[in-house]
């Protein structure tokens, strides 16, 4: 797209995000774009906006040689598959910021952009107000990535904060976000980490060239926390968090997986709180990088998709270089976790399967241990999903190789069994 041209958008979606954008363009005559036909789903919703623009019709707007790029918004990720694909088909350039459509749809997605050679920008669709995907496009556009830890849902955020700091209850902190337009049309996708392990697809692929559908990730969310895991952490000086990790291993492959998470005082991610994201890299050169600001939110995420359309003026576009110019990584199960693991009936918990159980504290109802399992016997049950179980990973629970050949020698030893 040329410098001369005007931005001419067909929006999809006047909810939360939709709206918000459209307030922002108004507000922002510099960047000459401005919104021609909106496509909603209900005409009969009262809008905030001169009834001309509305639609109900897409093809109004897919088949309209005006309108040269597609703002996609809305929160059916079908739907949106369609419209994107076919915006990219009729030669339009579009920003979406539907993270479970494109995380599903990954592979088409890149197809897409390969066979039109058409930029499809999403920075709102992690994160919200924080450039991610494009800092570890451009910025990180080599192989020294060696860990990301993230918080990339808001609203599990929002309530974990809402829940441990103020003690409201975990209905009153969900209803709290969903008036504040944080959740979900469907808030189980942020409660049972659907949106988080989303976003973290995504991510993986900026980040390591990984191309992975979300549902073969280890993930959960925050559905099982309760009071008396908020004491133990409370007890032990840290927070739970609902983190999105990855790191490399020793052999190359990466570790990844969305799990609630202790998060000790003293790291950058305890800072985050209410609906506030944060995302701490670490690489071979720079050591620690904090990146901190809104993740849900009307004008935060309007924020994003703005600058995603800004940069259409420049002909940006995600090069994928991780993923087309470089090897790209693979996930790796070749590691351990040290995990909480809090339950009432021990029957339901396989003790078997951990190499190694560190602490074991039984109270009147509930009891805990803190134990060390392979990754692999995390991805192959669900036991760690029941309602009465929590499973929290412990603050840096990664364990390989020389740690984890000494747990397994130190669990030997106290079994009786001479080791060498
Ligand atoms: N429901 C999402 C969240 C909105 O809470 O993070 C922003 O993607």
């Amino acid at each position: 797209m040329s410098q001369q041209h005007a931005l001419r958008i067909g929006l999809f979606g006047f909810g939360v995000v939709g709206e918000g954008l459209y307030k922002v363009l108004q507000q922002t005559p510099s960047l000459k774009a401005s919104i021609e036909k909106v496509c909603i789903k209900n005409a009969d919703k009262p809008r905030n906006a001169p009834a001309y623009l509305f639609t109900t019709e897409k093809n109004e707007i897919l088949h309209n040689n005006n309108i040269n790029v597609i703002v996609e918004v809305i929160d059916d990720a079908d739907a949106a598959f369609q419209i994107v694909s076919a915006a990219l088909r009729n030669g339009k350039a579009v920003v979406s910021a539907s993270k479970k459509m494109l995380s599903e749809h990954l592979p088409e997605i890149l197809a897409l952009q390969q066979e039109t050679g058409l930029p499809l920008l999403y920075e709102g669709a992690a994160c919200a107000s924080i450039p991610v995907i494009r800092n570890l496009e451009e910025y990180y556009d080599n192989d020294l990535l060696q860990s990301i830890q993230a918080i990339v849902n808001g609203s599990t955020n929002y309530i974990l904060t809402k829940m441990f700091a103020e003690k409201l209850s975990f209905k009153e902190a969900l209803l709290q976000a969903q008036q504040l337009g944080f959740a979900e049309s469907n808030p189980t996708l942020d409660i049972e980490g659907y949106d988080a392990v989303n976003k973290w697809t995504l991510l993986l692929n900026h980040a390591y060239g990984i191309v992975e559908h979300p549902n073969n990730l280890v993930f959960n969310g925050i559905q099982q926390i309760n009071s008396y895991d908020a004491s133990v952490a409370k007890e032990r000086g840290v927070q739970i968090k609902l983190v999105a990790q990855a790191a490399k291993l020793n052999n190359g492959t990466i570790a990844a997986f969305v799990l609630p998470q202790w998060v000790a005082t003293t790291h950058p991610l305890s800072f985050v709180q209410h609906e506030y994201n944060g995302v701490v890299i670490e690489s071979s050169l720079a050591d620690q990088q904090f990146f901190y600001g809104k993740g849900a939110g009307s004008f935060p995420t309007a924020s994003a998709v703005l600058s995603d359309i800004a940069a259409l003026r420049y002909q940006y576009r995600y090069e994928y270089k991780k993923l087309l110019q470089q090897t790209p990584a693979r996930l790796g199960s070749d590691f351990h976790l040290r995990v909480y693991v809090r339950f009432n009936e021990a029957s339901v918990i396989p003790k078997s399967d951990f190499t190694t159980i560190e602490e074991w504290h039984s109270g009147q109802q509930q009891q805990y241990f803190i134990g060390v399992i392979a990754f692999s016997k995390l991805q192959n049950s669900l036991w760690w999903k029941q309602p009465d179980v929590a499973l929290i990973a412990t603050s840096d629970p990664i364990v390989q190789d020389v740690a984890l050949k000494n747990l397994q020698k130190k669990s030997l030893a106290l079994a009786g069994v001479a080791v060498a």
